[in-house]
């Protein structure tokens, strides 16, 4: 096993944090690296649950950096033999596309300037399931790749984070960096942070009143504590190399309306139509081995969902049942 971190061994978390990046710095402040996050406004309140993290106190420390702004990168990156590569806009607006690429081109770059010798990336299933020509009988697994004009045409979040991917590969292998590459599908589980992000609203808006119906589609499930794991493993592993598939289950959006319900009685659930009448969407085949084949053993959604439910209503993001 490489790196340890025994001698406290330095490494960079880009967006550490937010949700998927405050997961990391927690896995890795635990298992002993002294950690340098990077967020956009460090001194914020909405970065002060860091400081709370085991071990933070003595081996974290936070600094501005923007992945738009090369100086700031090479700083964060001096000293650090590794770089863990999570930040990046998680929107669908295409005026961000060249944030998530060129920003990824930028930490690549910074990080061989300052002789870092691994990068992780954290790509996302989207940069994988979104091919119209695949069909329904495919394994989905690492060999998969969104294809970009149809991205274009669907999702934009999923056409940077696809083309920001092929970038990092790209750049990696011209700079002679290690890269590792982290793909989970939608992130579920406690926030560490206060504020929502993305993935942890698609199950809030269906708590909230705000949805009456649901689309008749499936998506990829992961627990953050997996993900967390999934980047420390292909870290530490010095033979882990390439794409590695952080998927734990596929749910229909009825069946992750059941769980919800099951698991949460007491609360309404105003979304409970499917929006079309067509047969339901089937869920499709995955393969996680890579990860399993690291010692990753995933969680059942089932826990994940009920840890988003309950931190959804002690951070106060779920209204009073009485206003439903
Ligand atoms: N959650 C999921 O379901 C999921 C699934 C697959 C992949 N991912 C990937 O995981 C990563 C983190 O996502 P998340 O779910 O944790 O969302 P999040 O909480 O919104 O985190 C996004 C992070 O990106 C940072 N960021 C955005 N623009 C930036 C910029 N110009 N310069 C520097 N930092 C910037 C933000 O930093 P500030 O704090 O400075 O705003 C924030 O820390 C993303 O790469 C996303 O594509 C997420």
């Amino acid at each position: 096993m490489m790196a340890k971190a025994e001698g406290g061994k330095m490494v960079c978390v880009t967006g550490a944090g937010g949700f998927i990046g405050s997961w990391v710095v927690k896995e890795l402040l635990l298992r002993g690296y002294a950690v340098r996050g990077t967020a956009r406004d460090p001194s914020s309140q909405k970065n002060s649950h860091l400081q709370k993290l085991e071990g933070a106190k003595e081996r974290l420390s936070l600094n501005y950096a923007d992945v738009m702004d090369f100086d700031s990168l090479s700083v964060a990156f001096n000293g650090c033999e590794g770089v863990f590569h999570v930040a990046s806009p998680v929107s669908v607006d295409p005026r961000l596309v060249p944030v998530a690429v060129e920003g990824t081109k930028n930490v690549i770059n910074a990080a061989a300037d300052m002789g870092v010798r691994r990068v992780v990336f954290t790509s996302t299933f989207g940069a994988v399931h979104m091919d119209p020509n695949r069909s329904h009988d495919t394994v989905v697994d690492e060999s998969c790749w969104s294809n970009l004009e149809f991205c274009k045409q669907k999702d934009w979040y999923c056409y940077a984070k696809t083309a920001a991917e092929m970038v990092a590969a790209e750049q990696a292998s011209k700079r002679g960096i290690q890269l590792v590459v982290v793909l989970p599908a939608m992130t579920l589980g406690q926030m560490l942070q206060s504020t929502i992000n993305p993935s942890i609203r698609h199950i809030a808006d269906f708590l909230n009143g705000s949805r009456k119906t649901h689309r008749n589609a499936v998506a990829g499930y992961v627990d953050a504590r997996d993900v967390a794991r999934a980047h420390a493993l292909v870290y530490e592993d010095p033979k882990a190399h390439g794409r590695y598939l952080c998927i734990a289950t596929v749910l229909h959006r009825s069946e992750l309306i059941q769980m919800i319900r099951e698991l949460f009685p007491q609360y309404p659930i105003t979304c409970n139509k499917c929006e079309d009448s067509k047969q339901m969407v089937q869920p499709f085949k995955f393969s996680n081995q890579r990860l399993r084949d690291l010692g990753l053993t995933f969680t059942p959604i089932k826990e994940s969902l009920y840890n988003t439910l309950i931190c959804l209503r002690e951070k106060g993001h779920l209204p009073p049942y009485s206003s439903l």
